[in-house]
C-alpha cells in the first residue's frame, strides 16, 4: 500500500460499474458544485468556525494535555471520564481503538443517566486509585451535572474538599459557564474546551486527547496522522481531495440516486466506537431544518453503522434485497496486530482450505464477500482501507470525517458547526425537571401528553 496511508476508493459507488452507483458524468461534471463548497470551506476558516482544523497543530493544548497527564500517572491507576455526546464519544473511540493492553491507565466512561449503569461503576472503583474528568463545552449539560453532583458528594465525603479537589479535573470553557465557576470556586484542576471548536470536533482537542493519552495512546502520533490527512485534503480538486470525494460521492448519491441512508460498516470490533463517533457527526452535522441563507430544507442523511462478519448474517439482506436507498462504505483494516491461525483439521475435510488461515485473512474475505455481494446486484459501495489500526492512521481517519463532514455541509448549503435541534432538547429536559426559567417547555410538553386517545393501557 502505498507509503502506508489510508486509501478511499470509490470505484464501486460509481456507474456504470456499479449501476446503482452515482452516474460517473455527474461525478466529473462536479466542478461548479464544488467551486461553491471549497469556497464555503475557504470562508469558513476566515470566519473561525473551521476550528478543528487547527486542533493538530496546537501546542499549547497539546502540552498543556500531556501535563496533566504527568501530573495524574503516578497518583492514580483509573480514570472516570464523565460526559456525553460529542464530550464523551471522540475520547471513547481513540481508547477503544488504540490503548495498549493493559492500559497506562484503565479509562470508563460516564455519559447514559442509567441508574443501573452508573451505580455499578460507582460501586465497583476503587476512589483511591481513581481520577474524574468532567468534560462539558457548555459546563451546563443536565447528565454531565447530574453524574459530577453524585461524584462530587461521594469523594468530598470519603477524602473531604482537598482530596475531592485532587480527584476531579475539569474540562470546559476556558472563561465560562455553570461547571467552569465552580472549577474556579472549588479549586479543581481545568483543561481546556476550545471556545470555537464544537462537541462532535473536539476529538483532538484535551476533550480527547487527555483520556487518551491517560490511557497511554500515542496522541503525537494520533496528530501526525490527522496533520497527514490535512494535508492530502489542502487540494481544492475533488477527485483528489479524499475528504472532498468522500462527501461528494455522499452528496451525489442522495442527490441523483436517492441514496440518503449512509451505512458505515467496519470489519474491527475496535472501531465500533468509532462508528458511534461517525454516526453523531454525520447526523449533526447535516441533519438542519434551515439552509445557510434560512429557507426551510429539513436536510440530513442518515448514517448506520455495523460491525463486522455478523451483519453478515443479518444486515446484508436488507443492503442486498431491500429499499434502493443506502451507500455503504466498508472500512477495513489489513493488520490487526493480533493473529489467530485456524488448525488444520483433517476431520473435517469441508474445511480443510482453514487450516494455517489467519482470522484477519478470513475477516477480510467475509467483507470482500459483503462488498461483491453488494456489487452483484449494482449497488453501490464505498472502501476505506487502514494498513493498520495505529494512533497515526486514526488520526487519517478522523480528519477525513472531520473534513467530509465540514465540506458535504457546504454542498448542501447547510451550517454542518450548530446543532439547533440539540440545544432546543436540552431546554425541554430541563423544563421538564422544573428547572427554573424553563417552565415555557414544561408547559409544551404537558400539553402534548393531555391528548392521549390513542394510548393503549
Ligand atoms: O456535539 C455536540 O455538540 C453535542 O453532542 C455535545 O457535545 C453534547 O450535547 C454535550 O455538550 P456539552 O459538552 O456542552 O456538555
Amino acid at each position: 500500500m502505498a507509503d502506508n496511508r489510508l486509501v478511499l476508493d470509490i470505484q464501486r459507488s460509481v456507474a456504470p460499474r456499479v449501476p446503482g452507483g452515482v452516474p460517473e458524468d455527474r461525478l466529473v461534471g462536479m466542478a461548479q458544485a464544488a467551486t461553491r463548497a471549497f469556497q464555503q470551506v475557504a470562508q469558513w476558516r476566515d470566519d473561525g468556525k473551521l476550528s478543528f482544523a487547527k486542533l493538530p497543530n496546537d501546542r499549547v493544548l497539546l502540552e498543556q494535555t500531556q501535563q496533566m497527564v504527568k501530573a495524574v500517572r503516578g497518583q492514580f491507576r483509573e480514570l472516570v471520564v464523565v460526559g456525553i455526546g460529542g464530550a464523551s464519544l471522540g475520547a471513547r473511540m481513540l481508547c477503544t481503538a488504540l490503548a495498549p493492553k493493559p492500559a497506562a491507565m484503565k479509562v470508563h466512561f460516564v455519559d447514559n443517566v442509567d441508574p443501573r449503569t452508573v451505580g455499578e461503576l460507582f460501586g465497583r472503583i476503587d476512589p483511591m486509585a481513581t481520577v474524574f474528568n468532567v468534560v462539558s463545552k457548555s459546563g451546563s449539560t443536565l447528565e454531565t451535572t447530574a453524574h459530577f453532583l453524585v461524584l462530587r458528594d461521594l469523594l468530598r465525603g470519603r477524602f473531604g474538599k482537598k482530596g475531592y479537589a485532587e480527584r476531579v479535573i475539569v474540562t470546559t470553557d476556558p472563561d465560562s459557564g455553570p461547571l467552569h465557576a465552580i472549577a474556579e470556586r472549588e479549586g479543581l484542576r481545568t483543561l481546556t474546551f476550545p471556545k470555537d471548536v464544537g462537541g462532535r470536533f473536539s476529538v483532538l482537542s484535551p476533550a480527547g486527547l487527555f483520556p487518551a493519552a491517560a490511557a497511554g495512546v500515542d496522541i503525537n502520533a494520533l496528530l501526525d496522522g490527522a496533520r497527514a490527512m490535512m494535508d492530502r485534503c489542502s487540494t481544492d480538486t475533488v477527485l483528489s481531495n479524499p475528504a472532498a470525494l468522500l462527501a461528494t460521492v455522499h452528496y451525489l448519491a442522495d442527490r441523483e440516486v436517492n441514496r440518503r441512508v449512509n451505512v458505515l460498516w467496519s470489519y474491527s470490533d475496535a472501531l465500533r466506537p468509532f462508528t458511534e463517533w461517525y454516526i453523531q457527526l454525520w447526523a449533526q452535522s447535516l441533519g438542519k431544518r434551515l439552509s445557510l441563507n434560512g429557507t426551510e430544507i429539513h436536510n440530513g442523511l442518515t448514517p448506520l453503522a455495523c460491525t463486522g462478519a455478523q451483519e453478515q448474517h443479518g444486515l446484508l439482506q436488507l443492503l442486498v434485497e431491500g429499499p434502493e436507498d443506502k451507500l455503504v462504505t466498508f472500512l477495513s483494516v489489513l493488520d490487526h496486530q493480533a493473529h489467530l491461525e485456524a488448525p488444520p483439521a483433517q476431520d473435517v475435510p469441508e474445511f480443510g482450505f482453514l487450516g494455517g488461515m489467519d482470522f484477519g485473512a478470513v475477516l477480510e474475505a467475509g467483507r470482500r464477500s459483503s462488498e461483491l455481494a453488494l456489487q452483484e446486484v449494482g449497488r453501490p459501495s464505498l472502501r476505506i482501507t487502514l494498513p493498520v489500526l495505529n494512533a497515526r492512521a486514526m488520526g487519517e481517519l478522523i480528519h477525513l470525517y472531520e473534513h467530509a463532514a465540514a465540506f458535504a455541509g457546504a454542498l448542501y448549503g447547510v451550517d454542518p458547526f450548530d446543532q439547533p435541534g440539540v440545544e432546543e432538547g436540552k431546554k425541554i429536559g430541563f423544563g421538564l425537571m422544573g428547572r427554573k426559567g424553563f417552565e415555557p417547555f414544561a408547559e409544551k410538553v404537558r400539553q402534548s401528553d393531555q391528548n392521549s386517545r390513542w394510548r393503549l393501557t
